[in-house]
């Protein structure tokens, strides 16, 4: 059976709605550590459970890739799944997370969903088909300078041992640009490109279900996807997304 965005829609928010009902309980929450400063809750099993029943159900043409439990045996066409991408914010209460699912098909990404159930934000794509926010098409900004540009980035602590722990460029690029912002979630950051929030994203060492959902929404929406070179592709390591128009600007602020 061919893949509804219908039915896509309505087994992410429903997967939505259970985190959102965690996210209300806190107090009550069980958050452990997968490894030092590597947090996971029990709503990221919880969700990550259901969206692989369900998928798989509905689906059982495809494998499945999640954070939380791995990978099923088919790895061309499956779901690749971050149940909940932005734990750490959602453990501390905060808005910006998101329930990222993506269908990759012989190695191409096909659908990206995006729900920050916090924000009732859905952001989906279709490949060749364009992007939308919560049913409305949406296209990435048109600012052409990088000095007016808001740009988001990301830290990750645990890759904090990196020799290039992405604080240079960092400073790089604030120097040049007038906003910088850190929202805490790749998969959403992507989608506010992809909205024309902000003008431009990147980070490093991230996998792919951190932006696989993102990426695409991003690239439909009229993003370039590249990586740190200006390479045009998805990739987790170096993704830098832009609206295309400042693309040359920062690429020489990027290695
Ligand atoms: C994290 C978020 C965060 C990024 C981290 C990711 P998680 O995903 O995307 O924005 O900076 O590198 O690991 O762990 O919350 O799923
Ligand atoms: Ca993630
Ligand atoms: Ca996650």
């Amino acid at each position: 059976m061919p893949v509804s965005l219908v039915v896509l829609e309505q087994i992410v928010r429903e997967a939505g709605a259970i985190a959102l009902a965690q996210f209300k309980n806190l107090k009550n929450l069980q958050i452990t550590q997968k490894s030092p400063r590597d947090f996971v809750t029990e709503a990221d099993i919880a969700v990550e459970q259901f969206l692989k029943d369900k998928l798989s159900t509905h689906y059982p043409q495809f494998g499945f890739w999640g954070e939380e439990s791995g990978q099923t045996a088919d790895q061309l066409s499956r779901w690749v799944v971050d149940p909940i991408d932005g734990t750490h914010s959602f453990t501390k209460g905060q808005y910006f997370w998101a329930i990222s699912v993506a269908l990759e098909i012989n190695q191409e990404l096909v659908l990206g969903a995006v729900y920050a159930p916090a924000l009732d934000d859905y952001y989906c794509a279709k490949k060749g088909k364009g992007a939308w926010k919560n049913g409305q098409p949406i296209s990435v900004s048109t600012e052409n300078d990088l000095g007016n540009a808001m740009i988001a980035t990301g830290f990750a602590c645990i890759r904090a041992y990196l020799k290039d722990n992405n604080l240079q460029r960092f400073c790089r690029i604030a120097e040049k640009t007038t906003g910088q912002r850190r929202f805490g979630s790749a998969a959403l950051d992507l989608c506010l490109v992809a909205d024309g929030q902000v003008d431009a994203f990147w980070e490093q060492s991230l996998n792919l279900y951190d932006i696989a959902a993102g990426a695409l929404i991003a690239k439909e929406a009229g993003a370039s996807v590249t990586d740190f070179d200006g390479n045009p592709g998805i990739f987790p390591e170096h993704i830098l997304a832009t609206n295309g128009k400042i693309l040359d600007q920062l690429l020489p602020l990027m290695n």
